[in-house]
């Protein structure tokens, strides 16, 4: 048995979980024969956070564009950084089951799902497992599936990702219809970011995907001016080294309201709304809300299935 053949009959064992005990009866198909039939169904945004260096304010900015976007629809926050999760600490809910459960084969995603204000529910990342971090195919296939089926509950999905260059990272921020990357004017920030953009390129195409380049956020800034460097340096540089066009979405202030917010186990949205990383994140929001509502909402979950699928020969291509 190839590993291929061995991954897919681990699947089964973990498509019972998500059946509740029974496989379901129709022949196993390709994920791509499950893509391509009929007219879709799922309407879901999804959008993805991503940065290449840690510490840079996903989480931050995550929670509280969570919290602005509710208003706007249902919203199902990921928390992609598995295994080393805190998304839950901004919306102050403990939840009983993640991520971890899911690979174990002990709950299907739909079953994590938990709720975290009204319009905001939350799958957990799960903390302290570090196996989580570096899933295997066949895992993060069963993860694209069990949220294809949640997804089309909702408006908006939001993954809050892990920092790195991982393939589970960039595969997630792959998924999403739009991925937002965050850095700060910090130089090792900086150069993480175009790390980032150079291996999402690169594994988009390996995929097959077509993909634009993320978004750019510079938070931290502390002015215009800085800003403005920081973006136009990482835009001059992914120009000439990709040939790609690199947009700046926006920048977010340092600001002491994040630190009392987090305590607070707190969005800044809900905490502080009127600080002044709360009315920049409100002006970068709306401009990332209109793309959203533009894009048209394929599927996060299928797509991450079909690219875990892929053979590993194209992958490496
Ligand atoms: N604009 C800001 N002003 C001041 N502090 C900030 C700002 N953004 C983020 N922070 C602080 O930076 C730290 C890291 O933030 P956060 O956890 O959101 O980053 P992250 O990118 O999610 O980190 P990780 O890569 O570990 O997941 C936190 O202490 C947070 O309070
Ligand atoms: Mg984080």
């Amino acid at each position: 048995m190839n590993r291929w053949d061995h991954a897919r009959q681990l699947l089964r064992i973990g498509r019972r979980a998500e059946t509740g005990g029974s496989l379901p009866e129709e022949p196993f198909r390709t994920p791509m024969e499950r893509v391509q039939p009929g007219p879709r169904s799922v309407r879901c945004r999804s959008l993805c956070i991503a940065s290449g260096k840690g510490g840079t304010g996903k989480s931050s900015m995550t929670a509280a564009f969570a919290d602005l976007l509710r208003g706007h629809g249902k919203v199902l926050l990921l928390d992609a950084d598995l295994g080393c999760a805190n998304a839950h600490i901004f919306h102050d809910v403990h939840p009983e089951h993640s991520f971890a459960d899911v690979v174990a084969g002990d709950r299907g995603v739909h079953e994590i799902v938990t709720p975290c204000a009204p319009g905001l529910d939350l799958l957990p990342g799960g903390s302290g497992v570090g196996r989580l971090a570096g899933l295997r195919e066949y895992e993060l296939e069963m993860i694209g599936r069990g949220l294809a089926r949640v997804e089309p509950d909702y408006d908006f999905l939001l993954v809050d990702s892990a920092a790195g260059l991982s393939r589970q990272t960039v595969a997630f921020a792959a998924a999403c219809d739009q991925t937002v990357l965050v850095t700060t004017p910090d130089v090792t920030a900086m150069t993480d970011a175009y790390a980032f953009l150079k291996v999402f390129v690169r594994q988009c195409a390996a995929l097959g995907q077509q993909r634009e380049l993320p978004l750019l956020v510079v938070n931290r800034a502390t002015s215009d001016q800085e800003a403005k460097e920081v973006g136009s340096r990482l835009r001059d540089v992914t120009g000439k080294f990709l040939d790609q066009r690199l947009e700046v979405l926006g920048w977010i202030p340092e600001d002491r309201a994040v630190f009392r917010c987090t305590q607070r186990r707190q969005s800044v949205v809900s905490g502080e709304p009127e600080s002044e990383f709360g009315r920049a994140l409100e002006q970068v929001s709306s401009d990332l809300l209109t793309r959203l509502q533009d894009s048209d909402g394929t599927g996060a979950g299928e797509r991450l299935e079909v690219m875990s699928t892929r053979p590993a020969k194209t992958r490496r291509a």
